[in-house]
Parts: structure tokens; sequence; C-alpha cells
């Protein structure tokens, strides 16, 4: 039976608090780096989502939006400070600008944890974590000499520390809901703060919060509950979590089919989305970091080994992310009922209508598919010594593609090239000329790393 037979990516699903989806594409989250002064949505925010509503998407999940702009992942991530100050009218635009064209879109929330470098905290105070196990970029020299710069060692946090965080989690959902998105999404995964928690190799904790595996769960379990507490029975909530850390001592794959199994035991969850990584080891960026069988490569996507795995442990509707560019390798996976869904990321950077493609049944199988692309100028960065250097380098990559569509207006451009469009951010500043306040910000980043790096 060919693909075209049938075609499960095109099927509608309910999730279980009744939200409707009318297929089973979704566009995964990535980080827009569009926040500019009060990280708040804004035109740009609105104009780069408004291609990706018009998508025929089944559902849309955003860029993660931190919970506590103390700690965000990148300075120019969108934040939400309090209840109090936030401008909730930005918010239902993006809600409204999103959901323009039925489809519903579900805000990734996030706390960055150990793996954030600077917010707005006071200039040297290190981020917090479960334990003050500092995130390991490396073991040459230029590595652990960056990493005691940019990542150093994290605070252990107190259990006020804690709760404060489950609260504003819990905040942030609710000026989601108010603002009309479909929901929300808990980034679990990735080394941010819920998956360290998470993971033993950053959870050192002797407390309830970390003393047995069970125990990990129950900074998350505490975030689902306030949640559900806030927000209407309609509202989905979801979870990214991660099917194993793909790092020596972190999480295994035996240690996350517990995990699934213990969400669904919990209740409350609308979807889990599987991915895989961290930032010491970026599986989920699809490179070298995973030992892939050839069952896997054959079916494309990175972690539908693991999905097909957990599918018999949790009720939970499962997304799966990471990979997925053909179409047959997409109804493939939904029809071997290893998971619900497909998100797809990187290539809808290029082809916001990507979905149309897919499910273009006068299209051959061969024919629908993501475009192909090569990152130019990625070589010369592959070579230096760093943890997740080479896939860093491909995510701004991607956001040079989404500011071109959201901040110069123009369409995303495939031949790119890494190297020269670094030097060209370089001049700008050099040159100072006028600039956005996104690459004002971004380029006083860069500067501000420097300068820590020269004292
Ligand atoms: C530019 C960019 C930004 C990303 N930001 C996020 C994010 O905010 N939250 C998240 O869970 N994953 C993020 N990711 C990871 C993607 O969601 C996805 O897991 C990964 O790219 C693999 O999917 P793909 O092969 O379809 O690209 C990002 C990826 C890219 C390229």
């Amino acid at each position: 039976m060919t693909s075209l037979d049938t075609m499960p990516i095109a099927e509608p699903f309910e999730l279980p608090c009744g939200l409707k989806i009318s297929n089973r594409i979704v566009k995964a989250a990535m980080e827009e780096s569009l926040g500019t002064g009060d990280n708040q949505p804004n035109e740009y925010i609105y104009r780069l989502y408004d291609r990706w509503a018009k998508g025929s998407y089944g559902l849309l999940l955003t860029g993660n939006v931190q919970v506590d702009e103390r700690y965000p992942g990148l300075m120019t991530d969108l934040m939400i400070s309090s209840k109090e100050k936030t401008d909730i009218e930005k918010w239902k635009r993006y809600a409204d600008v999103s959901q323009s064209h039925g489809t519903p879109t579900i805000v990734q929330i996030n706390h960055a944890g150990r793996q954030s470098p600077m917010g707005k905290r006071p200039f040297r105070q290190p981020p917090i974590a479960p334990s003050p196990i500092p995130m390991s970029m490396g073991d040459s020299f230029i590595a652990r000499t960056l990493q005691r710069i940019v990542m150093p060692k994290p605070k252990e946090m107190t259990v006020a520390q804690i709760e404060d965080v489950v609260r504003r989690f819990a905040d942030t959902a609710e000026i989601m809901a108010k603002a009309g998105f479909a929901g929300v999404e808990i980034h679990g995964s990735h080394g941010y703060l819920v998956s360290s928690f998470l993971s033993p190799k950053s959870n050192k904790r002797t407390d309830d919060y970390g003393a047995t595996p069970k125990d990990r769960m129950k900074f998350l379990f505490q975030i689902i509950d306030a949640i559900r507490a806030v927000v209407p029975r309609t509202f989905a909530v979801g979870i990214k979590l991660n099917s194993s850390d793909f790092s020596a001592g972190g999480l295994t794959e035996d240690e996350a089919k517990d995990q699934f199994q213990w969400i669904d035991e919990h209740g409350g969850i609308d979807f889990i989305e599987i991915s895989g990584g961290t930032y010491e080891s970026p599986a989920m960026a699809g490179t070298e970091y995973i030992p892939r069988s050839e069952r896997t490569r054959k079916r494309e996507a990175y972690f539908l080994e693991f999905a097909a795995k957990v599918r018999n442990t949790t009720t939970i509707p499962l997304i799966v992310t990471g990979g997925f560019r053909t179409r047959k390798g997409m109804n493939d996976a939904v029809r071997s009922n290893a998971c619900d869904f497909v998100g797809i990321a990187r290539p809808t950077c290029l082809q916001f209508n990507l979905p149309e493609i897919l499910l273009d049944k006068t299209l051959a199988d061969e024919h629908a598919r993501a475009i192909q692309y090569e990152i130019r100028g990625t070589q010369l960065f592959n070579l230096i010594p760093i943890n997740a250097v080479g896939s860093g380098v491909t995510t701004l990559w991607h956001n040079w593609q989404m500011h071109r569509v959201a901040i110069d207006n123009c369409e995303p451009d495939p031949r790119y090239n890494v190297i020269l469009n670094e030097i060209d951010a370089l001049t700008t500043i050099s040159h100072a000329r006028v600039q956005t306040e996104v690459q004002l910000k971004k380029n006083v980043e860069l500067t501000f790393c420097l300068r820590e790096m020269l004292t």
C-alpha cells in the first residue's frame, strides 16, 4: 500500500481536553529570537506567525516563552516578568494572528535553568538548577574556559525557589489561556530546568525533589497541578520530554520509559512530544550523537523507535519530533501507531506552507517532501572543540531565515552562508549602522561575551 492509498497524516484528531486538530502535522517549537526591549510579542512575531498560520498545519507550537525573565535561554526570547506587568493585549494579538486560519496554537513555556547564560539578573549572578552541577561544554581547554565564563556553576535551588518557579509556570499558563491560545507545552527536554530535574546527571538532590527516580518527577508534577488549577478544562497542557539525554550518566531510555508511565498515572497531560539530548549532546539536532540503527535511519525520524517502545506504557497522545522530512516517513510513522503526530521544525523556516505540499494527493510520494538544503559555511565551526557549536550555528542559521521573513519582510534564502553572514553582522557593529532593536540586542550579547572573555 502506498501512502496515497491512505493518508494517516491527513486525519483529524481530538486531544483529551477536547481540542480538535485537523491533521497530524505539527510545527515544532523554535525560539524565534525576536524579543526586543520588553520581550513581549511584537510586529516581527506577528508577521512570522501570520505565515505559519496560513500553512495548513494541524497544530502550531510556538518557540519557548520564558516564565522568568531572570533565567532565559537567550536575551531575545519572549518572556513573562509577572502577571501584573504583562501587556495581555500583545499576547491576545499573537494568539489571534497565529490562529487566524483555524490552526490551534500552543505556547511552549520554559525556564532555562543551568542553561541560562544571562538574563535580567545582576551581573555575574549564576543561574539556578536542582544541583550545583555546571553544564559541560566539552573537555578541551577552550571549552572549559568558555564554560566558566558563559555557563558558570549554577546555584542549588532552595525549596522556596522551586515553589516560586512552579508559580511562574502557572502564571504564564494562565496568561496564555486568557490571551486565547489553545494550550501550553511545558518544555521538559533539552537540558533546561524541568529536564535537569528529571535527569540523574544534573539532579543529585537528596530531598523529595531528587532522592529517588520518582522524586525527580515531583517538580514537574507540581507544575502540572499548578497549571491545571488555573486554566479551563478545555485548555491543552502538553509536555516535551527527552527519550534519553544521550550522555554518560544522563537520563537513559529505560528511565525515560518509567517517567512516561508515571506521568500517565499522574494525569493532567494532553500530549507528550518526544525529543532527546541536551546542549551537552544535542541529539535533537540529529547529529552524530545518536547511535542510530539501520531501521531508524530508514524511518528518518530520530526518536521513533523509542516512541514505539513507550506506546503501550501510556494512553497519552504522542508527538515525535526530529528528522521527519518525507510524507512517506510521516505516514509510515503514524500508520505504525508509534505516534499520533509528527513534529517538524527546521524545514518550516524555509517552507512555511510545507503541509500543503505533504497533503497534496496529486503529488507522488517522492515529491511530497521537505526542501533539501545544505547549510553553507558550517564546516569551519564543526572544527571548534566545544559541544553544541555545530548545532548552535545551525540554529542561528534557521533564526536568520525567520528574521528574513519577520524583520526584513523577505522570503527565506537557503543559500545563506554562515561565515559571510557573520562577517556582515560584525561590520554592522563596527560601522554602527542603523539597526533594528533585535539586531542591536544580539550584538550587545556578542559584545558582552567578548568582554567577559577578556576580563
Ligand atoms: C532555530 C531553532 C530553535 C529551536 N528552539 C526550540 C525551542 O524553543 N523549544 C524546543 O523545544 N525546541 C527547539 N528547537 C528544537 C526543535 O523543536 C526540534 O526538536 C529539532 O529542530 C528537531 O526537529 P527537526 O529535525 O524537524 O528540525 C529549536 C530548533 C531550531 C532549529
